[in-house]
Parts: C-alpha cells; sequence; structure tokens
C-alpha cells in the first residue's frame, strides 16, 4: 500500500495541483483537509475538486469556535499585534489549521504532512515548526517550494489532469482571510508607492451612512455579549467586523518585516480584530494597576513576534499566555464603540468614518472620581504630594547640584543632605 500524506488544502490552483503532484510524482495516497477558521467559501465545490485532482479522502473540518476560543481570545487578551499595527491574521489560522492536519493523519496513518507555501514567504515556517512541534515524527512535503512551476504551467497542468480550476476568475491578488480578517498581497500592491486601489477592500467596503454606537461586554478580558446580549465569541468577531467594517474602519497599509528576510508591502482588513483589540486595550486601562500594565505592554509584542515567526507551540508562548490569562482576571466591564459618519472625497467617492471607544466601564474600575476630580468632593490628601515630590526627585537634586564640577559647592538640601547619614 502506498504511503499516506496530509495535505492542506486550500482548494485553489496550488494546492489541487500539489495533489495530483503528490500522487503522480511522489506516490503518495493524498488526504485532503480544508480548514474552515471563518473565511467562507463553498466546500462542496472545495470537495469535488480535491477528488477531482485525485485525492482518496478530501474534508472540510469546521474549526471556527475552536479558533476563536483557543486562538484569537488569547491574542485579544495579549493585545496581539506584529510590529505595532498587524493583528496577526494569517499567522493565528496556521497552528489551528496544523493541529487538524496531525489530528487528520493520525486517524488515516499518514506517515507525512503537506502544505501549498512557497518558500519566500511566513506561512511555511508556521505550518513547518507547528507540525514539527506536534508531531516531531512526521514528514513535512512543500510541493510548491519544490516542483519549480510558472503559474502557466501550473495552469496546463491541471488542464491535463481534469482539474476544475477558475482560472478565469483572474484575481491579481494573493488573498488569505479568516475570521480575524483578511490580508491581501501582489499585482499592484508590490509597488509600495502606489495606493492599494479601492477594489482590493471587501471587510471594510464604506457603505454606512450614518453615524452608530453600541457596547461590547467583555468578561475576563473576551468579549461576550454585543449589546447586551450574549453572544458566542466568533459571533461576536463576526458582527463587531461587519459593524465598523461598514464605515472602512481597520485598513492597514504596512510594509512588513519577514521572517525569512524580506520586507514585503502588505495591505490587510482587520475591522473586527482591530475595533475589539482597541476596546480591549481600553478596559484594561481602567482595570489594570499600573506596574501590571506596564509589564504586560512590555511582553505583548514579545508575544507577537512568537506568533508571527510559527512558534505557537511554544513553551514561551504558553508562559506568557498563563500571564496574559492571570492578567486579564479583572478585565471585565463594558466598552462603548463610536462610530462617525463617513465622508466623501471631492471626486464623490466615500472616505472611512472614524470608530473610536466612546466610553468604558467595570465593576472593576480603579478610576476613582473622587480621587481625580478638580471639582467638588475631591478626596486626595495633597499635603502628602509635597514630601513624595521632594523625595522622588531627591536622587536628581543631588547628582545635578554635584555635576557642577565641584563637591563643595553645594548640597542638594541643606536641611537632608548634609544631616546625618541615611
Ligand atoms: N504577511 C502576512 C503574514 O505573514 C500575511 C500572509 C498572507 N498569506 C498568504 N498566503 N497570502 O502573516
Amino acid at each position: 500500500m502506498a504511503d499516506r500524506i496530509v495535505l492542506a488544502y486550500s482548494g485553489g490552483l496550488d494546492t489541487s495541483v500539489a495533489v495530483a503532484w503528490l500522487r503522480q510524482k511522489m506516490g503518495y495516497e493524498v488526504i485532503a483537509v480544508a480548514a474552515d477558521v471563518g473565511q467562507g467559501g463553498d466546500w462542496d465545490a472545495l470537495i469535488a475538486r480535491a477528488r477531482a485532482a485525485g485525492a482518496v479522502e478530501a474534508m472540510v473540518v469546521d474549526c471556527t469556535d475552536e479558533y476563536a476560543r483557543d486562538f484569537l481570545a488569547p491574542a485579544l487578551r495579549a493585545n496581539a499585534l506584529y510590529e505595532g499595527r498587524y493583528p496577526l491574521v494569517s499567522a493565528l489560522s496556521r497552528p489551528v489549521i496544523v493541529k487538524h492536519l496531525v489530528e487528520a493523519a493520525r486517524r488515516f496513518g499518514a506517515v507525512a504532512v503537506a502544505h501549498g507555501c512557497t518558500g519566500k514567504g511566513n506561512d511555511q515556517v508556521r505550518f513547518e515548526v507547528s507540525t514539527a512541534s506536534l508531531a516531531p515524527d512526521l514528514d513535512i512535503i512543500a510541493p510548491v517550494r519544490s516542483w519549480g512551476m510558472t503559474r502557466e504551467q501550473c495552469v496546463d497542468y491541471a488542464a491535463a489532469e481534469g482539474i476544475p480550476i477558475e482560472t478565469s476568475k483572474g484575481s491579481p491578488y494573493s488573498i488569505d482571510d479568516n475570521l480575524w480578517g483578511r490580508a491581501i498581497e501582489c499585482g499592484v500592491l508590490e509597488d509600495p508607492w502606489a495606493s492599494p486601489p479601492e477594489d482590493v477592500y471587501e471587510l471594510t467596503a464604506i457603505t454606512a451612512t450614518e453615524p452608530t454606537e453600541f457596547v461590547i461586554s467583555f468578561e475576563e478580558g473576551v468579549p461576550v455579549a454585543l449589546g447586551g446580549v450574549p453572544m458566542g465569541l466568533a459571533d461576536i468577531i463576526g458582527e463587531v467586523g461587519a459593524r465598523v467594517g461598514s464605515y472602512g474602519f481597520g485598513r492597514l497599509d504596512m510594509v512588513e518585516n519577514r521572517r525569512v528576510g524580506i520586507k514585503s508591502r502588505e495591505v490587510y482588513e482587520c475591522p473586527a480584530s482591530l475595533a475589539l483589540i482597541m476596546a480591549h486595550r481600553d478596559l484594561e486601562s481602567v482595570t489594570l494597576e499600573r506596574d501590571l500594565a506596564h509589564e504586560k505592554m512590555r511582553l505583548e509584542p514579545r508575544y507577537a513576534d512568537l506568533v508571527y515567526d510559527g512558534q505557537w507551540f511554544s513553551p514561551l508562548r504558553s508562559a506568557i499566555d498563563a500571564f496574559m490569562g492571570d492578567a486579564n482576571r479583572r478585565v471585565t466591564g463594558e466598552v462603548r464603540i463610536v462610530c462617525e459618519r463617513p465622508g466623501t472625497r471631492p471626486d464623490g467617492t466615500p472616505t472611512p468614518g472614524n470608530v473610536s471607544v466612546g466610553g468604558r466601564r467595570s465593576p472593576y474600575s480603579l478610576y476613582d472620581h473622587d480621587l481625580a476630580t478638580y471639582g467638588e468632593g475631591d478626596s486626595f490628601r495633597h499635603e502628602d504630594s509635597e514630601g513624595f515630590v521632594r523625595l522622588w526627585g531627591l536622587g536628581l537634586k543631588t547628582w545635578a547640584a554635584r555635576a557642577e564640577g565641584s563637591a563643595s559647592k553645594g548640597s542638594a538640601s541643606k536641611d537632608s543632605a548634609s544631616k546625618g547619614s541615611a
């Protein structure tokens, strides 16, 4: 019997050709596994295409809820943004996909897994490092990296094999999308000077005409309700994305540092993830004690780097997650999101409307009106400040007095520095 291989199948040209190639050139029985991570699609057509390409098994695994619960919720608690901006749309989906590839490999007794990534991107790193972390015994094959076919040759190969591919559609872009957002590469976007054409946007196409606001409820750092109505996390993500996306909120245009050393121009649409991170960070601003907040902010970029670099299943990611979880125990409360009316350019095309936090409240809020107010009811002990500030600045004052070059020139304080010992 031929060895079996589990292929991460997207239904596109490359992975469809990969099914045929792995069978013909490498002699494998191919099991095609597609993961539903909230990207939507025609799953029946996808399964039919995998079979037409010669897969012995083809299946779609619905991992949307698992993805939201076990991958997106931790990333949200960590406010995970690569290079301070990108909410890790593709990076977060790869480990959940790999988890299911490995499960399928065990179930079907496969000896290897395969993916359709090229040699230039981050996704190969994520697929392979995640697979090695979960199943060090499995071989990994990357057909697209080794077959040396151009896109035209792939199209011909697919035609010769009778694989139904929608080449007529011919989108100039390479798209990867899931519940957390959408990544758009290639085509005119490869010129970092060129503005992204309006037609690259789907999740943030501007359709809203009126201002609106809504409330997101969080429990321990995770959204649990929208407008007071309890909902599952995946549904909240979808609904928040639809609402703020219609104002054109969530667009990113950046040149990013890939793990493999390439700078690449990336356009993203991340309405849900960026709105939820904005809301979550805001709720943290009232519920986290200062030192905890600052230490958390120091760890957040480290966490994002680990996810970006394919280290989801590392002990360090898991340990930082434990910190993030503990830090979020009191991040419970409500955030009010305000969406302002989109504008119009002179040529009539719409411009995004501002989306921001209008207010926040929490049973654990550390905001104390009577301490903060400059008006009636002030409970702050003003007399405490004088001595506090004097001691806070004492070291610098001493240093400044000595820095003049003469030790005898004077002391920082006649009544403290010269009197007795510390
Ligand atoms: N640059 C982003 C990342 O590395 C997006 C990758 C998109 N992947 C794709 N196959 N188009 O996370």
